[in-house]
Parts: C-alpha cells; structure tokens; sequence
C-alpha cells in the first residue's frame, strides 16, 4: 500500500463549534477541506499510530466517501483499527458506547445533527475522546491550533474498504472491522430498563408512535421497539435512514416533527409519541394532546429515574445546561441531589460523568442522557419514559401534571432568531453587555431585575474555566431571561433568547407558556433592543 504525502495550506474557519465542525456539504467536498481537518484531528490528539478508532454516522449525503477518505488517512497514519458501523451508520450513542465498550482510543462520528442533509445543506465531523465523549475544549483547541499551521496530510492508496458486510476487512496493515450498528446498543438498552413491564405495557393496549425522521434511528427503534418490546409493526414511521432525510429537518421539536404532532394530536392519538434526530441523540416526548418540553421532561425523569433498574439506587447527582429552565433544580432540592449549571454543549457534563458526580443530564435543546454513555441520548430518552409509565400505570400526561402538583411549573420557551448578520449580532451582545451591569433593581414590563450577568463556567473536576456562555437576567419571582448566540449553525448568527417562569399556582396546568411568558418576552425586546439591533420583532422559531 503506497502512502501519499499532499502538500496543503490551512484553511480558515476549521473552529469545531458547540459540537465539532459543521459547514456546508461543499465546502467538506472543496478539495484538501475534509483531508486538512482530519489530519488535523491526527495532529491533535498526539498521532493514531497503533490506535484504535471508531467511525460512523448517521448517513447523510457525502458520507459514503468521507468514511473511506477517512479510513485511508487513518491507515496512512499507521492506525491498528478502525471499527465501522455497517454502511458507515453508527447513532451518536452507540458510537459513544462502542467508543467505551470496546476500549478504544477515541471515534470520529459523520454527523450535522438536526441540520438537514444533502449536496446543498450540512456536514459534519466531531471527534469523541476514549471516554466515549465529544472531545473537551483543550483537545478540540490543539485540533483548531493544527488546522493553523498545517502542510500537508497522509494519506493512503488503496481501494475502498467495503463497508457494507460485516467483518474484518485489510487496508494495508490497518484493520477495518464493519459491525452491525445496532445489536451492542439494543443489548445495552436492555441492560438498563425493565423491558418485561414495557413489554407487558404495549401488551396490554398501550400504543407508541415514534418518528425516526428518515435519520438514524429507524433501525434502532424498530429492533427495541418493535423487535424487541412489541410494539405493533408501523410503530416505528419514517424508519429507513436517507442521505437528505427526506427533504426535511430531522429535528424533533414541534415545527419540523409535523407529523408527529399531527398524529399526536387525532383524536385516535396513541398513547406515547416521540421523535429523535439526524443523528440520535435528541429526543421529543408526547402525549396525547400535548407536547412535553425537553426542560420538563428531564425533571420528570430526574423525580422517576430510580424507577428503572439501572437507577435503582438513586441518582449520584444531577445537570443541565445554563439556559434550560430550574424544573430540575425543583427535583434536586426535594430529593436532595447535587445538580450542576454548566454551558451549553454536551461535553462539559463529560468531567461530572466521568467523576461519579452526576448519573443524569439534560438541555433545554431536546437531549437528555445519563452516565451509560457520554453523549445525549434519544431513544435511551424514549425507554425511560415507557419504563416509568410502566412501572407507575400512569399516562404522560397524568405524569407531567402530577410533576407540575408537586414541584410547581416552569413556564418556558426559547426564541429563535435566525440569519442575522454577525457584526448586527455582535454589536447587540456589546451592548448587551455593557447595559448588565448596572441593571440590578430596574423594572421592564414591571418586573423587577434582581441580578445579571455574563455566565462563566468553572468546572469542579478540572478547574477549567469557560467564558461568555450566556447573558443571564434574573428577576423577582423566578423569571429569567438568557441571551445565547448559537454555537452550531453554519450560516450567519442565531439569536436564541430563553425565557422561564415560575408558578406553583393551581392552574398552572391549563395555561398557555407563551401567554405566561408574556412579561419576560417583552422585557427580552426591551432589554437587548433586538429590534433595533436586528430588525427583527418576531422570532423564526418558538421551540
Ligand atoms: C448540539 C449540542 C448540544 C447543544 C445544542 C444547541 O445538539 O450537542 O449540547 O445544546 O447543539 O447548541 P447551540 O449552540 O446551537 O445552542
Ligand atoms: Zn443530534
């Protein structure tokens, strides 16, 4: 096998965001871009020579060929092994649990998320660390340093492997090992629940509805949840993964899950609906007739966990993400439970999973997940919550009601603004940021602030620190307001403006969270002047 050496030049703009790098398909396909950033990766983490590595995603458009690019750099860089997902599909957790079950020295997942596939939509490559884990700020800043200061990258001549039957396959001295995707994560699954009463459950009557979204999860929810659980055949909609996910976003939030809401909402509605991601580590949980927000649905696993069998024995700790509502800090406090506030991004929980700090965490974003593996979990999501309603006999909606009577509600929504020119964004957060800090004890839209600031992360297991996560403004009564930009579009800046409040009144059940959230919508406006910096007075996106 001859080794090549090209010769190349940085490329600008190879930062990994909140979860590694994500462009527009053609720039990756742009010529030396994939090859720049994966060697790169190699730089990054001190070499692959005699390591083993883990590669899969979740099947858009461009990954066929990136996989084998990839897998000749590897072997050109003397790697022992890399473990495939047949087809190069491999979720995001069962990436992470091959990552850890297998003792291996990190993977590389081909992934953009919920962002839609397709010659002219997004690509992705994120690199997880041997804990199973979306690498750490110090790692992906060595990678972004390399990309800086690169000239040229390795990589092999050879044929492509043939990913598409099982087993182990030559490519020099490297071994590609092609591995059913699925059968190692259902097995995990099955360690965690009470698959029995689950089964028994959808026995007795009990339908689901999930939405594979023409992503990944197709395959791994037909084998638990039809397979394995018995849920009737059809359960499981839009179950075979394509490369442009049919056309849409496969993003389970109540816009672009269409079809779920729709079914969810019939008057024939079955009794549980959920929806995963691209890539399988977001999650949408339903009832009939009504949409669980991902801040609540953490809470209400938080207070139910022990129900499982994996959780049996309590919860170490607990953690979300600065903008996700304090549902999960009412769980914590009655149940008296650690719980950690760290940025956005799912590897800051990666030290307090790895420490024994915390056993479950979530985000306001759709991802919840627990120390089983290191990335977020969707189906993981889905099973908890059919292994709750198993294990109490109620309803989701008996559920989160009953939630809402003992820990009171968190109204909560988060406001999208989309597309805005980076220097208009910019110069919103500068003013922004000036006005916090002497904004204590002024009143917008007759709220009172009582403090705000500029979140700042120290880390309790390694003492690093993270800056400028979000502007936070806490106001009387529990109301709050976060202002982020998000860390993984591709296309100009997105305002995300996160609202919560309180209520522990009686009917708080019946009411609408936009109209509860009234007061802090508008003070939002009011504070950051989002108009006058954007123009923009409605958001695009209200999830
Ligand atoms: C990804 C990350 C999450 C994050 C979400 C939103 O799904 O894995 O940890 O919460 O993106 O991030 P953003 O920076 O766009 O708000
Ligand atoms: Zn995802």
């Amino acid at each position: 096998m001859e080794i090549l050496t090209i010769e190349t030049q940085p490329i600008d703009g190879q930062k990994p965001g909140t979860s590694g790098l994500r462009k527009k398909t053609r720039t990756f396909m742009a010529p030396h871009y994939l090859e720049n950033f994966i060697q790169a990766i190699w730089d990054g983490i001190g070499g692959v020579a005699g390591k083993t590595l883990v590669l899969g995603g979740d099947g858009r458009y461009f990954s066929p060929q990136a996989a084998q690019v990839i897998l000749r750099m590897a072997a050109a860089s003397g790697a022992k092994r890399v473990i495939v997902g047949q087809g190069a599909l491999l979720s995001t957790p069962a990436a992470s649990n091959l990552i850890r079950t297998r003792k291996t020295d990190g993977g590389i997942i081909l992934s953009a998320s919920h962002n839609p596939g397709g010659i002219d939509e997004d690509f992705g490559v994120k690199f997880n660390t041997p804990n199973g884990g979306p690498a750490a700020e110090d790692v992906t800043g060595r990678i972004f340093a390399a990309t800086k200061t690169i000239t040229a990258y390795k990589i092999a001549e050879a044929q492509d492997a043939d990913l598409s039957s099982l087993g182990e396959h030559a490519m020099g001295d490297m071994v590609v090992e092609v591995v059913d995707p699925v059968a190692d994560y259902a097995d995990l699954m099955e360690q965690l629940f009470d698959f029995d009463a689950i089964r028994g459950m959808i026995a007795g009557g009990f339908r689901i509805c999930f939405d594979a979204m023409h992503a990944v999860t197709g395959p791994y929810a037909k084998e638990v949840l039809e397979n394995r659980l018995g849920a009737k055949a059809g359960s499981v909609k839009n179950a075979i993964p394509k490369p442009d996910f049919g056309g849409g976003h496969p993003d389970p939030n109540p816009i672009w899950a269409k079809e779920l809401m729709e079914i969810m909402h019939a008057d024939d509605a079955p009794d549980f609906g959920a929806a995963s991601d691209g890539d399988g580590d977001r999650n949408m949980i339903m009832g009939p007739g009504t949409y669980v927000s991902p801040s609540d649905s953490l809470a209400v696993l938080a207070a139910n966990a022990h129900r499982a069998p994996a959780y049996a024995n309590g919860l170490a700790g607990v953690a979300r993400s600065m903008p996700t509502s304090r549902a999960l800090d009412a769980v914590a406090e009655k149940k008296k439970l650690d719980c950690y506030e760290t940025p956005t991004g799912w590897k800051f929980f990666g030290n307090l999973l790895d420490a024994g700090k915390i056993t479950l965490c979530g985000e306001e974003s759709a991802g919840t997940g627990s120390n089983h593996v290191r990335e977020k979990d969707g189906l993981w999501a889905v099973l908890l919550w059919l292994n709750i309603l198993a294990s109490t006999g109620k309803g989701v909606v008996e559920l989160l009601h009953d939630h809402w009577a003992e820990y009171g509600r968190n109204f909560y929504s988060r406001h999208d603004f989309e597309g805005i020119e980076n220097d208009k964004a910019d110069a919103m957060f500068d003013a922004l940021t000036l006005k916090i800090e002497d904004i204590a004890g002024e009143s917008f839209a007759g709220r009172k602030v009582i403090a705000a600031d500029d979140f700042t992360y120290h880390d309790p297991v390694d003492g690093s620190v993270a800056e400028h996560q979000g502007i936070r403004i806490m106001f009387e009564n529990g109301g709050r307001v976060v202002y982020r930009l998000s860390g993984t579009g591709t296309v100009g800046a997105t305002l995300r403006v996160y609202l919560e409040d309180v209520s522990d009144a009686a009917d708080a059940k019946d009411r609408d969270a936009q109209d509860a959230l009234s007061d802090m919508i508008a003070a939002a406006h009011e504070i950051a002047r989002i108009e006058h910096h954007t123009g923009r007075t409605e958001p695009d996106v209200r999830a």
